[in-house]
C-alpha cells in the first residue's frame, strides 16, 4: 500500500505530496547518472550525503536572505520543502572553465574566467538539456525579461555565498548548476531556488591539490563517489570531524 501520493520521480530524487497544501517531501535516492542518463550507477549513501549537504546550503542562503524551497529536514534521505513551479531551465554559473565549456571554447579546465559567467540550458532530458540563448528563452516564453533579471542576480547571490563557504574549507568552487521556481504569495509572484544543490550539481577541487569533490569522479571514473561527498562534508561539518563515516554508509549527526 502506498505510503503517500508520489508528485514526479526524476533521475536521483522522488517528490511525494506534503503534509500541508504548498509543501512537498523530497527524497534523495541513491542514483546517480551522467551524460543525460547514459550512465547509471546506484552508489549507497549518496542521497543520505546529499540530503544533508543541499539542508546545509540551502539554510545557509536562506539565513542570509536568499529565499530557497528548504523547508526543514525530516529524516535521513528526505526533506519537506515548499512546492514551487519549476522555472524549465538550469542556471549554470561559471567561475572557472570546465566540462561543457572547456570543451566547446577550447579551454583548458579550471582557466579562470574574466567575471562569473551565467548560461541556461532548458530542462528536457528528450533534448539532452540544451543551452539556450535568453532570446529563445523569452521567446517562447519560459520566462521573461524581468523573470530572467531576477534570475540572474539570485544566481549571482548562490555563487557569491557558496564560493565564500567552499573557499573556507579550502575548496574551489568551478562551477554549479541551481533551478529556480516561482511560489505566488498573494497576487505577488517570487522566484526562490529550488531542487538541490549538491556536489551532484557543483564542480568543486580541493584548492591546494586540485583534487576532485564532485560529481565529475563518477562521470569521469576518478574514484569513490562517496568519500569524495563525504570529504565535502567533513570539512563543512556536517560530519563529525573526527572520523569521516565508513565507505558506503555514512554516519551523520543530528
Ligand atoms: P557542464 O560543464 O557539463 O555544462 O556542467 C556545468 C555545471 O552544471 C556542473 O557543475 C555540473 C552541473 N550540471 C548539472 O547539475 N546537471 C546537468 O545535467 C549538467 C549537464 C550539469
Ligand atoms: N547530465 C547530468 C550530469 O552529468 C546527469 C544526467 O543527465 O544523467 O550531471
Amino acid at each position: 500500500m502506498a505510503r503517500r501520493k508520489l508528485v514526479y520521480e526524476g533521475k536521483a530524487k522522488i517528490l511525494y505530496e506534503g503534509p500541508e497544501p504548498g509543501t512537498l517531501v523530497q527524497y534523495f535516492k541513491d542514483d546517480a547518472t551522467a551524460f543525460n542518463a547514459e550512465k547509471k550507477a546506484t552508489i549507497e549513501g549518496k542521497g543520505v550525503l546529499n540530503n544533508r549537504l543541499s539542508e546545509f546550503f540551502m539554510t545557509g542562503l536562506n539565513n542570509i536572505g536568499v529565499p530557497t524551497h528548504f523547508l526543514k529536514r525530516l529524516n535521513m534521505r528526505e526533506q519537506l520543502i515548499r512546492s514551487v513551479e519549476i522555472v524549465p531551465l538550469e542556471v549554470i554559473v561559471r567561475n572557472f572553465a570546465a566540462g561543457s565549456m572547456a570543451k566547446r571554447l577550447g579551454l583548458e579546465e579550471g582557466t579562470q574566467l574574466p567575471r562569473p559567467i551565467i548560461e541556461f540550458s532548458y530542462k528536457d532530458d528528450k533534448l539532452g538539456d540544451p543551452l539556450v540563448p535568453e532570446e529563445y528563452i523569452i521567446a517562447f516564453g519560459w520566462a521573461t525579461q524581468q523573470d530572467l533579471d531576477d534570475i540572474v542576480a539570485l544566481a549571482l547571490r548562490v555563487n557569491d555565498y557558496l564560493s565564500g563557504v567552499m573557499y573556507g574549507v579550502g575548496i574551489k568552487l568551478i562551477d554549479f548548476k541551481i533551478e529556480v521556481g516561482r511560489i505566488w504569495e498573494n497576487d505577488y509572484m517570487r522566484l526562490i531556488v529550488a531542487d538541490e544543490i549538491s556536489p551532484d550539481s557543483c564542480r568543486l577541487w580541493d584548492l591546494e591539490t586540485g583534487q576532485k569533490l564532485d560529481k565529475d569522479v563518477f562521470r569521469r571514473d576518478l574514484g569513490s563517489l562517496t568519500d569524495a561527498y563525504t570529504e565535502v562534508a567533513r570539512r563543512l561539518g556536517v560530519l563529525p570531524k573526527g572520523g569521516a563515516a565508513p565507505m558506503g554508509k555514512p554516519t551523520l549527526i543530528n
